[in-house]
């Protein structure tokens, strides 16, 4: 590591710090890789000062955006999750192309989502919930990140597998939804194991079920029962994260960035982190940026079709 430490160094001289972008509001899921991220990079980056900056909105692509549009110098990068693959389909009119726009340089994880209600929620299994759900159609308010967001992925999949149509209330991310679920403002929210474990753990809110196709073995959420076995037969949702560079970044420091997110990903305390939150750091060879960018291509292949099946779009 010191000698990546001190190539890294020359990549990045003076001491600027780097920016990872994330867009989305503090203290959310994509926040929460981010910053474990940032604190893990520091030292294959040669000691390098990475920062974390939030550009909240419009489902994640305006941060997105920024990182497209900033200068392609290694110092702005953008950590973003599996809305780099539903935004193209979910939303017309994005200002990047998601496989044109950016470097991509690596995969960092695959995070479960948890199915949440309010505390007030007198239900107490996912199929008590269907039964509140049935008695309260049309009255039913769903928390998400906006239009292209993971909690607005899997909540608008959510919909259309139960056949019940709920009023979407977009935040700047599933940070604040939280805060509004927590203090029964909105009644249900789909989101990503990294934010909602330890609300669980807390008692905070009601967790009813997993959207992986296998339990979790998080010790706070081995009990949830997963919605396919739920019923809910092919209902499967994984969130992933990326790293990524405005296209056109230098290849030496794409390597350099690429080499040191490896190193990152090996840190034990990065994985104690993320594991802790029910989130697998990626170890396979989706860390290579070649095979990053074959996935989000198959992944905007494989999403493509089942937003459209389920009739939802959004400008
Ligand atoms: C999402 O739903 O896309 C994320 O949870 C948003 C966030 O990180 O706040």
């Amino acid at each position: 590591v010191a000698a990546l430490g001190a190539q890294a160094q020359a990549a990045f001289p003076g001491g600027k710090p780097i920016t990872i972008m994330v867009p989305f509001a503090a203290g959310g899921p994509t926040d929460r890789v981010a910053r474990d991220l940032a604190e893990a990079l520091r030292k294959p980056l040669g000691g390098a000062t990475v920062l974390v900056d939030n550009a909240a909105g419009a489902g994640g692509s305006i941060g997105a955006n920024k990182v497209a549009k900033a200068p392609a110098d290694g110092y702005m990068l953008l950590v973003h999750h599996i809305g780099m693959a539903t935004m193209p389909t979910l939303v017309r009119n994005i200002p990047f192309k998601v496989e044109s726009d950016f470097e991509y340089l690596g995969m960092i994880n695959d995070v479960p989502m948890t199915l949440i209600g309010k505390p007030a929620l007198t239900a107490t299994s996912y199929k008590e919930l269907t039964s509140w759900i049935g008695q309260n159609k049309g009255k039913i308010n769903l928390g998400n990140a906006g239009v292209g967001s993971a909690s607005h992925l899997c909540g608008l999949l959510f919909q259309n597998a139960i056949k019940t149509d709920m009023t979407p209330v977009p935040y700047k991310g599933t940070a604040p939804a939280m805060t509004d679920l927590i203090g029964g403002q909105i009644d249900l929210m789909c989101d990503q194991t990294t934010n909602t474990t330890s609300q669980i753990e807390g008692k905070k809110v009601k967790a009813f079920a997993v959207t992986t196709s296998k339990r979790l073995a998080t010790p706070a959420l081995k009990d949830l029962p997963t919605l396919q076995e739920s019923g809910l037969k092919d209902f499967e949702v994984t969130i992933w994260h990326g790293l990524y560079a405005p296209k056109g970044t230098p290849a030496d420091i794409q390597k350099k960035l690429n080499d040191a997110l490896k190193v990152a990903l090996k840190d034990p305390e990065f994985i104690k982190k993320q594991e802790g939150l029910g989130a697998v750091v990626v170890t396979d060879k989706r860390t290579d940026p070649a095979e990053h960018k074959k996935f989000v291509a198959a992944e905007i292949a494989k999403w493509s079709p089942i937003i459209k099946a389920a009739g939802v779009y959004a400008d």
